[in-house]
């Protein structure tokens, strides 16, 4: 495999990278492990990437850690991935990057104990002024999109806006995703081409990218693949070639 990283133009390094982080049980399962084990060395990986982005100057990174669907694993697999979340979120490791942390999903649905300690990573890395770790924990697009719909309804009972006046600024705005700028490549590993209900709305222009690797194989040179993958395209916004050529 070529040095991607040697090859990479550091004038298009994508501003927000989002992951969809899959084949953790596959790749346990081939080791004639427990799945749980496969989700532990996942997070090894979430480190080695999440220092990478952070020395390439990327400056959002968006990891689906547990989707609204996952409730419905067996409650070992659950209980484990809690647990993991709970002992993963090493502050040392935040504050040695200077990375902070943002959570985005339905945190009310998760254990007291697992949410207290996310509040407390997240508050204490809030002043870190380097990349942005997002954490989807709880997190589905249909539920976000219908939570932003409920909020939208709301203020046009009160009387502050009329339907037809609703724009796509008043559903961003809406959406739990409103600090962040949509992401410009989404990379999904472990073989799988889909989207998994994961920032529909915001991927409307994303750029993507598959691999068959899982997740806990997945290293510094896959990503700086991907990352290279993504500068040889042409992002065309609707727009013909040559109009963006102009630009
Ligand atoms: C998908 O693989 C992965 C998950 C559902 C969990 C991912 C979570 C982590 C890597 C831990 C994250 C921790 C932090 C701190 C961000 P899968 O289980 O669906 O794999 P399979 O498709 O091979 O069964």
């Amino acid at each position: 495999m070529p040095n991607y990283k040697d090859l990479l133009n550091a004038e298009r390094i994508p501003r927000h990278v989002a992951i969809i982080m899959d084949g953790n049980g596959r790749w346990a399962k081939e080791r004639g492990m427990s799945r749980s084990l496969g989700h532990q060395q996942g997070v090894e990986t979430v480190h080695k990437i999440t220092e990478a982005a952070s020395q390439l100057g990327i400056k959002y990174l968006t990891l689906y850690a547990f989707s609204t669907e996952n409730w419905n694993r067996p409650t070992e697999e659950v209980e484990a991935l809690m647990s993991l979340i709970l002992t993963s979120l090493e502050e040392s490791l935040y504050m040695k990057n200077n990375v902070r942390l943002r959570i985005i999903g339905d945190t009310a649905r998760l254990p007291e104990t697992v949410r207290k300690s996310i509040e407390r990573c997240v508050d204490h890395t809030a002043k870190n002024t380097g990349l942005v770790q997002i954490i989807a924990l709880s997190y589905s697009s249909k539920w976000e999109i219908t939570n932003a719909v409920q909020q939208i309804c709301r203020r046009v009972e009160k009387g502050e806006l009329r339907p037809a006046d609703v724009t796509e600024d008043d559903i961003e705005a809406a959406l739990s995703t409103n600090f962040m700028p949509d992401p410009d490549l989404l990379i999904r590993t472990g073989g799988e081409q889909r989207l998994s209900n994961y920032l529909l709305w915001q991927c409307a222009y994303s750029e993507f990218y598959f691999c068959d690797t899982y997740w806990p194989d997945f290293d510094e040179e896959e990503f700086y693949k991907a990352i290279y993958d993504f500068q040889q395209r042409e992002r065309r916004y609707g727009k013909t070639s040559e109009q963006v050529s102009k630009a």
